[in-house]
Parts: structure tokens; C-alpha cells; sequence
């Protein structure tokens, strides 16, 4: 939907009613704006008028997954560093374990870091895993739990991701919690109950919602270019926010962020982004590219309406 608003250099990333909008409109028009949009931050004296129904700033993460060197790593953080990314958004990355480290002490303090997986409780006897008092010891402020490939590939069910979730959350890390269905669960019209299962499994444990950002990635569109359509995104958003109000509470669903996931890349994701209740993006291929995943971050302002 197009709409007129007035000018403003920044999009606050909270959104409050903006009286500059009224002077020249009807009411019905207003009410009507306003049951669709929000508006940014009241603290800036301008404003504009924002496409999101949920309250959170703009979050997007690049999961680099099992990809990179030493050397392009190096590369892709210096393209990060000297990259202009907007300032609304939350941005992480999530690479490999073993370049975390290395990551963490060069990248900007402007991006934060997530790591792909965490154990489920405090670290020990357990070959070949990563706890989160480590992850917090070199700085992570994020972990990723129930991805697609950790629960269609690795095998992990939703009790576990639940618990490591949990486990994570308690110790003070921020969990992006990915749900989705597979293309047989769309195509048998189980999108919603998958969905729904999967959040449930991490309703049960989470001590709070302060710190999850819901990841919604239709299996179908991983690493295959098939990207969801903007319409077919914001029905599952908007049916994920709906639930949240249902059965957590109408805060949560305002103000958890609910990103999107699968294929999304430096052309399809402005377009996305214009959606009411696609709160940002989880970005696997395009976030190898520095330059691309900027053009991701800066489609926050595909929110904002032209004026
Ligand atoms: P993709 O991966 O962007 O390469 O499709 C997304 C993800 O798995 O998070």
C-alpha cells in the first residue's frame, strides 16, 4: 500500500501515531493508516511512515553456515567494517565456530555475533560441543537454534532445540529460533501446523520472549533460489504474530521480531521488506557478500513510504 509521509533522514525503529499525518487527511483515512502502518520513533521531531505491524527494530542476520577461510573471512569482515549500513537495524553474523573468535575481536562493534548452535546445558564431558558460557566468553551475544538443516540433516528435534534454546536464553544469550516447513508439509496444506508445532516446542521453555527473534524459513526456499513470494511470507508472518497474541500474550506479538529466511538476497529483499509483518531477514548464501548483505540490512527503508 502506498502512502504519503512526511520526510525524515531516519527510521526510528519504534513506532508511535504521528499527528503531522492527520493535518491533511480525513479521519477514515487516518483510522485506516493506522490500522495498517505504524510510525517511527516519537523521540525524533520527524517521522515516517512505516510498513510493520509488530513493534521491534529491524533485525537481520547472516548465517555464514559451514562457509569460508581464514582468508575470505578476513575479506568479508573488511567489507562488512567499511560498509554503510543503516542505523535502525540489529545486525548479527553467525560464523563457523572456529572463526568466531577471530571474527569477534575484528569486526565492528556495529555488528554483533551469533554462533550456529549451543549445548544444551553447561559445558563438560561432551566431545565435540560448543556451551554457551564459551560463546558468551568471546563475546557472542546470539545463538541460533532450530535451524532446517540442524533438525532435517543433524536430526535434532523440537524438545532438544527447545531445551538448548532454553539453556541459552537463561544464560543471557538472544536465540533466533527458526521454524518452517518442507515443501510435501505446504503442498499437504501443513504449513500453519508445522509452524505452530515448532513454536510451541519453544513457547513451552523460554523463560521470556525479551530476547527471541523468530526466524521463519520454509525449508523449501534454503540455499535453492526459490524465495518465497512477499505474499506467501507475510500470510505465515502474520499467522506466526497472530498465534504469539493467542497464546503468549498481545506484547509478545507486537514486539517479537519475526524475520524471514530462504533465498533472500540483494533484489528480492526490498520487496519483502515492504511487508507488515516481515521484521527483517535471516540471510545464508547473500550474507558471503559483503556489499549484498548491506543492500539486505539497508532495506529497512523499503519500510518507509515514499513521500
Ligand atoms: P539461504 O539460507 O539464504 O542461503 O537460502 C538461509 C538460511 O538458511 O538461514
Amino acid at each position: 500500500m502506498e502512502m504519503v509521509a512526511t520526510s525524515c533522514p531516519q527510521f526510528g525503529g519504534l513506532r508511535r501515531s504521528c499527528p503531522t499525518l492527520h493535518t491533511p487527511r480525513s479521519l477514515s483515512f487516518v483510522q485506516h493508516i493506522n490500522s495498517q502502518l505504524r510510525l517511527s520513533s516519537s523521540r525524533k521531531p520527524c517521522r515516517a511512515v512505516v510498513a510493520m505491524a509488530g513493534s521491534g527494530k529491524f533485525f537481520v542476520g547472516g548465517n555464514w553456515k559451514c562457509n569460508g577461510t581464514k582468508e575470505s573471512i578476513t575479506k568479508l569482515v573488511s567489507d562488512l567494517n567499511g560498509a554503510k549500513l543503516e542505523s535502525d537495524v540489529d545486525v548479527v553474523v553467525s560464523p563457523p565456530f572456529v572463526y568466531l573468535d577471530m571474527v569477534s575481536s575484528s569486526l565492528t562493534d556495529r555488528i554483533e555475533i551469533s554462533a550456529q548452535n549451543s549445548w544444551i546445558g553447561k559445558g563438560g564431558a561432551f566431545t565435540g560441543e560448543i556451551s554457551v558460557e564459551q560463546l558468551k566468553d568471546i563475546g557472542c551475544k546470539w545463538v541460533i537454534h532450530g535451524h532446517s538443516e540442524r533438525r532435517h540433516i543433524i536430526g535434532e528435534d523440537d524438545q532438544f532445540i527447545g531445551k538448548k534454546a532454553a539453556y541459552a536464553l537463561n544464560e543471557g544469550l538472544g536465540v533466533i529460533a527458526c521454524i518452517g516447513e518442507l515443501l510435501e508439509e505446504r503442498e499437504a496444506g501443513k504449513t500453519f501446523d508445522v509452524c505452530f508445532r515448532q513454536l510451541k516446542a519453544f513457547a513451552d521453555v523460554v523463560p521470556s520472549w525479551d530476547n527471541v527473534v523468530i526466524a521463519y524459513e520454509p525449508v523449501w526456499a534454503i540455499g535453492t533460489g526459490k524465495v518465497a513470494t512477499p505474499q506467501q511470507a507475510q500470510e505465515v508472518h502474520a499467522a506466526v504474530r497472530d498465534w504469539l497474541k493467542k497464546n503468549v500474550s498481545e506484547e509478545v506479538a507486537s514486539k517479537t521480531r519475526i524475520i524471514y529466511g530462504g533465498s533472500v538476497n540483494g533484489s528480492n529483499c526490498s520487496e519483502l521488506a515492504k511487508q507488515q509483518d516481515i521484521d527483517g531477514f535471516l540471510v545464508g548464501g547473500a550474507s558471503l557478500k559483503g556489499a549484498e548483505f548491506a543492500t539486505i540490512v539497508n532495506s529497512v527503508t523499503s519500510k518507509k513510504v515514499a513521500a
